[in-house]
């Protein structure tokens, strides 16, 4: 299965900004066929950024969407309006979950949209700190993971990209943690077993599972080792170009 290095840029960046560093990246950035590189800007630069970017060498996410296609929903962009700019979405980010209290009904409709819109969901799932130190990280996983596909066919479910991001390591939040390969190693493990389970060995070995949370260029290596990990979800570092273009050259290397 090839790589997928994804820049999350949360909202950062104006569209001036934005283009500067697409039009830099894209320069820097050899045709890798079995990395696959994603950033997500802002919506408003998804746009002009869709008719600047070479499709072979990187595509365009969505860091949101609403899962209705039209109709009145007063400051909402649809999945609809987002076909045929960008080729992925995140979908449930846990900034997405705690500040804008999206719960996994929600996710689940998003991700069914994005389906149905011909784009693939990037599905971040991930425990905060203190459901891990009450022990109830494996149900919070179970709970994301299938509460997220559950408005899909088991025919897509290979289609969405399951991210891995532990609330605790992400570098926003107060006090981050990294996690250690071997803690992202169990989490892998067990989000392989959970959809191995419910829809079969060659959809859980077809899904990809990324991991993210605080991902720079000294631990990517280690982490795009670890067993079962198909790719990274990078935030902070995404924004400094040199960092991100040193994580794809990661990849690429771990790869060959
Ligand atoms: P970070 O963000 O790499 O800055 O920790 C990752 C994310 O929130 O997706």
């Amino acid at each position: 299965m090839k790589s997928y290095i994804v820049g999350n840029w949360k909202l950062n960046f104006t569209v001036g900004e934005a283009s500067i560093y697409l039009h830099k990246l894209l320069r820097k950035l050899p045709n890798y066929r079995d990395v696959d590189v994603i950033i997500a800007p802002s919506l408003l630069a998804l746009q002009p950024l869709s008719l600047q970017v070479d499709r072979h060498k990187l595509k365009l996410a969505a860091q949101n969407a609403f899962y209705r296609d039209y109709g009145a929903f007063t400051g909402e962009t649809s999945f609809t309006q987002l076909n045929g700019i960008v080729d992925y979405c995140i979908i449930g980010h846990s900034e997405r979950r705690y500040i804008f209290r999206e719960d996994d009904k929600m996710v689940a409709k998003k991700v069914a949209a994005a389906i149905r819109n011909k784009i693939r969901p990037i599905l971040c799932i991930g425990e905060t700190e203190s459901e891990r130190a009450f022990g109830e990280t494996a149900d919070v996983i179970r709970d994301q993971l299938l509460g997220g596909l559950s408005e899909i066919g088991a025919e897509d479910v290979s289609k969405v990209l399951i991210a891995y991001e532990p609330v605790w390591a992400i570098s926003s939040v107060k006090a981050a943690k990294l996690a250690t390969p071997s803690e992202v190693a169990d989490v892998v493990k067990l989000i392989r077993k959970i959809l191995t389970e419910v829809y079969g060995k060659k959809t859980a070995e077809e899904t990809p599972v990324l991991f993210g949370g605080s991902v720079n260029p000294s631990n990517a290596g280690a982490y795009l080792t670890v067993p079962g990990v198909n790719g990274l979800l990078a935030g902070g570092s995404s924004l400094i170009l040199s960092e991100f273009a040193d994580i794809i050259d990661t990849a690429k290397r771990v790869r060959s």
